[in-house]
């Protein structure tokens, strides 16, 4: 790292903390913490109105008024009068809280409604609900893997299902990003043990999507089963939301469907379809789905809803897709890079410079952009970015005024840097 980074460390640096007690972290790090805490304000920020376009952000103890292209409330359900009303109909008959595992008493009819309807949105035989969809990922992953066995994942995978994997005591093998050949080659490496290959519907740092039209064959030929994480592209992708295997065209080649609900369903939570005996199975084997408190019935209410709206039409879809054609056509006319993004994840590429990439986060916030500054580890250290969330509520008027805030701030930085 340059002279001019914001520190000469980062995140990956303490991991491997030095000090002897583990409650405890180093004094380099609670240091460095404080050093670096100018550009940290630009995370676990406060929202207070919630995730709309035209939020209030608390900076320095006051509501600021922003442009909020930080939410992913990709279909603007999580505010909508249908969802909000159906919570509060749950909260007043149900009460607050599940009280209990799924397994042992957390269950309600609203759930069973939920599994069933999930499974006849994709089209598979049996859902199960976790209360994260991180200890969704984590779960399914780690209920179904063995020590033996081989997780063959998608070098860009997130990081939800890699922890699964390592929870499990498989052994992992990352194939390079979309690479049908480092696929075909790690899944011929491994053919002796047991495999299963994972990816991605939209990548979560690149909004760019799996290509499933050469990864499935690829498994097909081998006979490995598929998982593919809808995070990004349930009620987003595809004929009526049914995400990335709907478009493209191999849904029935695709054994495990998952996803969450914290992102196009505006709640919390997440969700895995697959076959009967699959599901059978994971049920009593994964523990953060038998050890860990059912969704709140509310919430199920409210995912419902959802659900019921999103599959009504297209018009919200098609609105946040217009929507995020517009926005990074724009951005690649004023000389940013988007990379391979084709969703409404829209990735601002800056590049290596860690300082510029948080002098550039604070001015967009001062200027009323509220847009997630994303740094090495999460993303590679020569392609620091901002991350957009595109959303069918924004309206053009918003998306044009986070232009010219980007084309004031970023672009100029970027143009003198040349
Ligand atoms: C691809 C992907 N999978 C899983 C998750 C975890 O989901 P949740 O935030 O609902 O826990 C995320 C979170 O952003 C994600 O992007």
């Amino acid at each position: 790292m340059n002279s001019s980074s914001v520190s000469a460390y980062s995140l990956a640096d303490f991991f491997f903390p030095d000090s002897d007690d583990p409650l405890m972290p180093s004094q380099d790090f609670a240091d460095w913490r404080r050093e670096t805490s100018w550009a940290t304000s630009l995370y676990e920020q406060s929202l207070v109105n919630g995730p709309v376009p035209r939020a209030l952000l608390m900076v320095d103890n006051t509501p600021q008024p922003v442009i909020n292209l930080a939410s992913y409330n990709y279909l603007g359900l999580a505010k909508h009068s249908e969802t909000i009303a159906a919570a509060k109909a749950a909260l007043d008959r149900y009460g607050t809280g599940a009280c209990g595992s799924p397994i042992l008493s957390g269950m309600t009819d609203l759930h069973r409604e939920l599994e069933e309807r999930l499974s006849q949105f994709v089209n598979r035989e049996q859902t199960m609900l976790f209360n994260s969809g991180f200890g969704g990922a984590l779960g399914m992953l780690a209920g179904l893997l063995r020590r033996d066995d081989v997780a063959i994942l998608d070098a860009k995978s997130h990081i939800s299902l890699i922890d699964g994997a390592k929870l499990s005591g498989a052994r992992i093998a990352l194939f390079e990003h979309n690479d049908a050949n480092s696929l075909d080659a790690l899944l011929t490496k491994y053919a002796d043990r047991r495999r299963i290959v994972v990816t991605e519907g939209i990548f979560s740092m690149d909004g760019d999507m799996a290509d499933l039209s050469k990864i499935v064959p690829v498994a097909e030929q081998h006979g490995v089963g598929i998982v593919v994480d809808e995070a990004h592209s349930i009620l987003t992708c595809g004929e009526n939301g049914r995400g990335v295997t709907d478009l493209f065209g191999v849904d029935d080649k695709v054994l495990i469907k998952y996803a969450t609900f914290s992102k196009a369903f505006g709640a919390i939570g997440g969700f895995v379809s697959g076959p009967d005996r699959t599901l059978d199975y994971l049920r009593y084997y994964s523990n953060p789905y038998g050890f860990s408190c059912a969704l709140p019935p509310s919430v199920i209410a409210t995912i419902l809803t959802s659900l019921k709206i999103a599959s009504r039409d297209n018009s919200r879809r098609d609105k946040m897709q217009e929507n995020s054609v517009y926005f990074r056509t724009q951005l690649n006319n004023l000389g940013i890079s988007t990379g391979n993004s084709v969703s409404q994840v829209v990735p601002l590429i800056i590049g290596s410079d860690q300082r510029l990439l948080y002098e550039l986060g604070l001015e967009l916030r001062a200027r009323g952009l509220f847009i997630p500054t994303v740094d090495y580890p999460s993303v590679p250290e020569d392609s620091l970015r901002f991350r957009a969330s595109i959303t069918s509520e924004h309206t053009r008027q918003d998306l044009d005024e986070a232009l010219n805030i980007i084309e004031d701030t970023v672009v100029r930085r970027l143009k003198k840097k040349q």
